[in-house]
C-alpha cells in the first residue's frame, strides 16, 4: 500500500491508460481524483469503489480550458488539503501526414498535448513548492522519441516537447522536492488506439516488437505507480520508455 493517505489527481481518467492508472493507484491506497471532460470519470470512480478496488471520487475537467482547469485544481486543493501526485493522460494524435496538417491543426495538436500538461502542472505547482513535495507524472509517447507510425508530425513533437518540459521542471522544482518524469509509451491497445488500427497495421506493429505484442494500458499504469512512488524519490526529470523494445527492432 504505497500510496495510504495520499491523494493523487488522475486527469483523463475516464478511458484508456488514464483508467488503468486510476485503478492501478487506487488498488495501492491512493484515494484518486478522477478527472476528465467524459462521464466515464464516474465509472471509474464508481468501479474502484464498489469493486472494493480502494477509493475515488469523480471530477468534471476540461483539460483545454485554462479557466476550468484553474478551478477544478483549486477546489480540489482545498477539498483534500494536499495534493502528492498528478498523473496527467489527457492527450490525443490525429493520423496525417505532414503536408494534410495546416497551422490551425498544429496549433490544436500542441493546445491538447503541450498546453493540457502545462496548465495542470502550473495549477498544482504552487500548492506542491508549498507543501515541499509531490510527484508529476507527464505522457509522451514513443512518436516523442523517433517518429510516429501511426499519428502525424504534429503529434510526434508535441510529444517532444512534454520531454523537454518534463525536464525543466524537475530541475526547477527538484529544490522543492517534486519529482516530475514522463512516461513514453509505445503502442498501447487502448480503445482508441485498436480503432485506428488496421489488422495489417496491428501484425506489423507486433512484428516490430520483441516482447511480440502491443502493450495493455495495465503495463503503463505499473510504471505510472512507481513513478508517483517514494520508489522513486531520486528519479526525476527522465522520461522512461514502455514499448517492448519497439526501439530496439
Ligand atoms: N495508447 C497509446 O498507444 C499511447 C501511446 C503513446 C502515448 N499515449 C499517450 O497516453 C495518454 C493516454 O492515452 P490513451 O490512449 O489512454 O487515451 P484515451 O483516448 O483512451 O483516453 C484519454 C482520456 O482523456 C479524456 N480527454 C480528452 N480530452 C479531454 C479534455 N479536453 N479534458 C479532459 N479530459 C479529456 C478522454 O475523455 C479520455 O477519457 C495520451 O497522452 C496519449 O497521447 C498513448
Amino acid at each position: 500500500m504505497r500510496f495510504e493517505n495520499k491523494t493523487i489527481i488522475v486527469t483523463g481518467a475516464g478511458a484508456g491508460i488514464g483508467q488503468a492508472s486510476a485503478i492501478r493507484l487506487a488498488s495501492e491506497g491512493a484515494h484518486v481524483v478522477c478527472m476528465d471532460i467524459a462521464e466515464s470519470r464516474e465509472e471509474t470512480a464508481r468501479l474502484i469503489r464498489e469493486d472494493d478496488i480502494g477509493d475515488a471520487s469523480a471530477v468534471a475537467y476540461d483539460a483545454l480550458d485554462s479557466e476550468n482547469v484553474k478551478k477544478v485544481f483549486e477546489d480540489t486543493i482545498s477539498a483534500h488539503g494536499r495534493i502528492d501526485g498528478l498523473i496527467n493522460c489527457v492527450g490525443a494524435g490525429l493520423p496525417r501526414s505532414a503536408l494534410e496538417i495546416d497551422e490551425e491543426a498544429f496549433d490544436k495538436m500542441f493546445d491538447m498535448n503541450v498546453k493540457t500538461t502545462y496548465r495542470a502542472c502550473w495549477a498544482v505547482l504552487p500548492h506542491m513548492k508549498e507543501q515541499k513535495g509531490g510527484k508529476i507524472v507527464n505522457f509522451s509517447s514513443v512518436a516523442g522519441r523517433s517518429a510516429s507510425v501511426l499519428q502525424g508530425p504534429h503529434y510526434s513533437s508535441s510529444k517532444a516537447a512534454v520531454i523537454g518540459l518534463t525536464r525543466h521542471l524537475a530541475r526547477e522544482f527538484g529544490p522543492d522536492n517534486i519529482n516530475v518524469n514522463a512516461v513514453a509509451p509505445g503502442v498501447i491497445g487502448t480503445g482508441r488506439i485498436l480503432a485506428q488500427m488496421s489488422d495489417e497495421q496491428r501484425k506489423k506493429t507486433e512484428a516490430a516488437t520483441p516482447l511480440g505484442r502491443i502493450g495493455a494500458p495495465e503495463d503503463i499504469a505499473g510504471v505510472v505507480a512507481f513513478l508517483a512512488s517514494e520508489d522513486a524519490r531520486h528519479v526525476t526529470g527522465v522520461t522512461i520508455d514502455v514499448n517492448g523494445g519497439f526501439f530496439l527492432a
